[in-house]
């Protein structure tokens, strides 16, 4: 995974190694199945995870508006719900290449210590940062009072699999 882009550089996901277009072909692919109706904005995500496997996932809207899911919250959810608990990298592809929103950066960290995160559009163009740049100061789990919650023993649960 290449780390070394300078902020805003602008790279062709053809020119990606193997492992980037690989996770951008699967957010790509994706963002198909986006179910997009009042915004139309469509937006794919994939997370590949400490153990090498793909995960992805598209944004869901609501009716009731606030209800929407972002696609790469629900990439996160499905790799955790299949028993990973660590992302190392993440791609999300949108027709304009915008940026995550905030919200999904908290979920990213909660599971990413450090982590490389491409985004793309849909002409192909991408640019690579990383979460400890898109949230370089967020919510310290280890402020919570319970063990279970601690920044500590989700790290130590993470690193024993
Ligand atoms: N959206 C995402 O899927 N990811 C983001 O990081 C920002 C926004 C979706 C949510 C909504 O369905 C649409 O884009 C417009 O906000």
């Amino acid at each position: 995974m290449i780390l070394a882009m300078k902020k805003h550089d602008v790279i062709s996901i053809d020119h990606l190694p193997l492992e980037w277009r690989t996770l951008v072909a699967a957010a790509m692919d994706v963002r198909e199945q986006a179910y997009a109706p009042y915004s139309g904005f469509k937006v794919g995500a994939a997370v590949r995870t400490a153990t090498g496997r793909v995960f992805y996932g598209c944004n869901v809207e609501n009716a009731s508006y606030g209800l929407t899911v972002c696609a790469e919250r629900v990439a996160i959810w499905k790799a955790v719900s299949h028993g990973e608990r660590q992302i190392v990298a993440l791609a999300v592809v949108s027709e304009t290449g915008a940026m995550p929103c905030g919200a999904c950066r908290q979920v990213m960290i909660e599971f990413a210590r450090e982590m490389p995160v491409l985004v793309a559009d849909t002409r192909g163009r991408a640019t690579i940062t990383s979460i400890e740049a898109l949230l370089p100061e967020p919510f310290p789990g280890a402020d919570l009072t319970g063990q279970e919650n601690s920044t500590q023993e989700r790290i130590t649960r993470a690193d024993v699999g």
